[in-house]
This record gives structure tokens, C-alpha cells and sequence, in this order.
């Protein structure tokens, strides 16, 4: 039985083009075939992004910038390259500026860290200054804001979602103020898949003249914001979440912005000059770039970034909203399951709960079918206390996910709820 006949039908030929460069989703678990379908924590790497990393360790391995040696020189030619392209990829221009960092959180806590340390001269958040953040955000978007008021004194003011987890325009014009210095924002919620309207969000701060930040580490394996479309100063974003390495991402923004940040990591290819007693610091992006980066990951995520644009972001953006669509509604027909965000299109994430059910125990019995979802508070605790939902099931889809392993985790939900209820 299909849950949705037209959409349990809809092609998957995006999928079966490129599963065949995917080998780990090429096995069994407890005797079935894996459906994974945990893209939203990570995403899995393709073998052209797994051979341009060996390329690199195999063939141009070296410490970068500080070397006259050719393969130090090979080393950080593909190091920029790799940050170009990177660029390229989300829409920077001249304006705009990219600094590697091991992830999101990293990027997100250079911001907050940034703006609220003082370098040279005073921090830019000041006692009295607000900064506002969405309600929506995983702990990554809340926390260094927390510690940031904390450092500054400044004060933190949350733009709640309603009821149904929405964020609207309205509500953050009432909480902006000639005060306001920051606003935070996720271009997706990953607890509820919630895809907010940042686009008109950001601008609205921006015109109130606060400093915009975008964490995007959910939209850049599909539906890729275009930075150069947007009114934001700093956008954060993860490698492994777009089929590219873990441990790697990036903070991209506007230069006039990184300007006002203090570094993270003080300390060597940071600096332009150092006495026993003070240094003077190396311009962007090296500023903010300390010790030696992690050189193979930024050359996997442009090959990553590579890969996406070989495959179409259009095409991957119109098969894994139909994933998603497919799975939204399957799940929403089975009795006592309350889908979050149904009409969130634009998003790979569809979360739920079940009425009298633990997720773990939906998690558990699903992966026994050998189906992979998520199951808990994703790091956005505060959001779902707001909603009074508590944990939740969370199955997430990427290019080479396919309309059956959707018709198996309906399936295998409906039956979850059989024995468990
Ligand atoms: N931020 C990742 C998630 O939502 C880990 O699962």
C-alpha cells in the first residue's frame, strides 16, 4: 500500500543517478536495506569529495602561507582556491570575505565572541545594547549569545514563534530598537524543519541598523541561500552538512563586518608582527584564521560545493522538497502523529510526534527496519519547551534519498505505533 500514490510514484531519478557515489548508504542494518534518513545531523560524502581530499594529502600535503617550498605553495594555492569557490558557491562578492572554522558553532561563536571581546579598542556590544534572537535556534544560535550578554552587558531579547512555530515580521518590529546591535537567525529550524521568512527577517533588522546573522547549516545541501540577495553581515555554515567533511565550515560575510571582530584563536598566520609584549594583527581573512587550518576539509567542502552544482540545485531542490512533501503528508494520515511545520516546503525536515509514544522508542523500533532518524531535543530544547512538545522523531532527506525509503519510514512509523500504543 502507498501512503500517497502520486508522490510514492514521483521519479527518483536524481536519486539513482547518484547513489552509486555514496557507498555507505550501500548496506544492510539488522538485515535491511539502510535508509538513511539523518541528513540533518550529517550529511554523507560522496567519492568525488572523498578523492579530492586523498588528491590533496596524497600529492600536495604541507603547511600553508608560511613556506617557500613548492608543495607549500600547491598547498595554499588549493587552500584559496578552495575559499573562492566556497565564495562563488553562496553568492559573496568583493564585499564579502570567507573565513574557514571547524563548523557552525565555531562561526556562530566567533560572531558572538567577536563582537562582544574587546581587540583593539572597545567591543562593539556595549551595556545597554540588545541583541535579538529568534526563537527557532538550535543551541549553537543561543548559547554564545547568552555568554555574549554575559561579557558585554548588553541584554538578549528572544523573537518568539506562535503557537504553530511560526516567526512573523511583525512581532520582531515590535522588538527592534535604535538599541538593538544583533540580530540572530536560523534559515531553518532543525528541531521542526520550521523555514522561516529570514530573507524579509534580515532586512527588517537591517534597516534598523543592527548587524544580521544567518546560521544557514541547514539550508547548504539544498534551497542554498544567494548571500548577495540578502541583508545579511555573517552567515555560518558546516561542511559535513553538505556532503563535504566534518569538523569544517566557514563564517561568510561582509567585510565592513568581520572587521568589527575579535579573533577567536590568537596565535601564529594571525598576526603581522609580534614583540615580547603586543602583536599587531594580519589583515582578513588570516586574522581570524589562527594556526594551521584544516586544509583537506576546505579542499572537501569546495569539492563538495562542486559536486552540488554538478548535480543541479535546482533538480536537488525540487526531489528532496518532493521527499519531503511525500513524507509530511504520509505521516500526517496516521492517527494521533502531529506533523511540525507541514507547510515548511522549502525544507528537507520533517518532525513529529506521536500521542502517548516516545521517539526513542519510534527511533529504536525503526532502526531495527534499518531506517535511520533522529530522535530527541536536537540542541533546541528552549523551542520545543515553548511549543510544549518535548522530544520529537526527525527524519531528514538529501539528494540520493528516494520516494520508497519514504514509503518505508511511514510505513514503519504506522507500526511503531501498532506495538507501542
Ligand atoms: N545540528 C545537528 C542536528 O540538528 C547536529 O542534528
Amino acid at each position: 500500500m502507498h501512503f500517497l500514490p502520486d508522490l510514492a510514484t514521483a521519479p527518483d531519478t536524481l536519486a539513482s543517478g547518484v547513489r552509486s557515489q555514496f557507498p555507505v548508504l550501500a548496506q544492510r542494518i539488522h538485515g535491511a536495506a539502510l535508509a538513511y534518513l539523518d541528513n540533518a545531523a550529517t550529511t554523507q560524502v560522496p567519492l568525488p569529495v572523498l578523492a579530492a581530499m586523498r588528491n590533496f594529502e596524497v600529492h600536495d600535503r604541507a603547511n600553508i602561507h608560511r613556506g617557500v617550498h613548492a608543495l607549500s605553495q600547491r598547498a595554499t594555492d588549493a587552500f584559496e582556491q578552495a575559499r573562492s569557490a566556497l565564495k562563488r558557491f553562496v553568492g559573496a562578492g568583493a564585499g564579502h570575505e570567507l573565513v574557514f572554522t571547524s563548523g557552525t558553532t565555531e562561526a556562530l561563536n566567533l560572531v558572538a565572541h567577536g563582537l562582544s571581546a574587546a581587540a583593539a579598542g572597545s567591543a562593539f556590544l556595549q551595556p545597554g545594547d540588545e541583541i535579538i534572537v529568534s526563537g527557532l535556534e538550535h543551541h549553537a544560535n543561543l548559547v554564545p549569545w547568552q555568554q555574549a550578554v554575559r561579557r558585554s552587558g548588553a541584554a538578549l531579547r528572544v523573537l518568539l514563534p506562535d503557537a504553530q512555530g511560526r516567526l512573523h515580521p511583525e512581532d520582531l518590529v515590535r522588538l527592534l530598537t535604535p538599541r538593538t546591535r544583533v540580530f540572530a537567525l536560523t534559515a531553518c529550524a532543525n528541531a521542526t524543519g520550521e523555514r522561516p521568512p529570514f530573507e524579509a527577517l534580515l532586512a527588517l533588522a537591517a534597516q534598523a541598523g543592527a548587524l544580521t546573522v544567518l546560521d544557514a547549516a541547514q539550508a547548504m545541501a539544498h534551497a542554498v541561500p544567494n548571500l548577495s540577495a540578502l541583508a545579511c553581515d555573517f552567515m555560518a555554515f558546516s561542511g559535513h552538512k553538505m556532503h563535504g567533511p566534518m569538523g569544517t565550515g566557514a563564517l561568510v560575510g561582509r567585510l565592513a563586518a568581520l572587521e568589527r571582530l575579535a579573533p577567536l584563536r590568537y596565535g601564529g598566520d594571525m598576526v603581522d608582527w609580534v614583540s615580547y609584549t603586543d602583536a599587531g594583527f594580519a589583515a582578513l581573512p588570516s586574522r581570524l584564521e589562527g594556526g594551521t587550518p584544516h586544509v583537506a576539509g576546505a579542499v572537501g567542502m569546495a569539492a563538495a560545493a562542486a559536486f552540488i552544482d554538478a548535480v543541479g540545485r535546482s533538480g536537488i531542490d525540487a526531489h528532496v522538497a518532493a521527499l519531503r512533501a511525500h513524507a509530511a503528508a504520509g505521516l500526517a494520515a496516521i492517527d494521533d502523529i502531529t506533523v511540525l511545520s507541514p507547510w515548511a516546503a522549502e525544507s528537507a525536515i520533517v518532525s513529529f510526534v506521536a500521542r502517548g509514544v516516545h521517539p526513542h522508542d519510534i527511533g529504536t523500533l525503526l532502526d531495527e527496519q534499518g531506517i535511520a532518524v533522529r530522535t530527541g531535543h536536537h540542541c533546541a530544547q528552549p523551542l520545543l519547551d515553548h511549543l510544549g512538545l518535548g522530544p520529537t522523531t526527525r527524519a531528514s532527506f538529501a539528494l540520493y534519498n528516494t520516494h520508497d525509503e519514504v514509503e518505508r519510514l511511514v510505513a514503519g512509523v504506522a507500526r511503531a505505533l501498532e506495538v507501542l500504543q
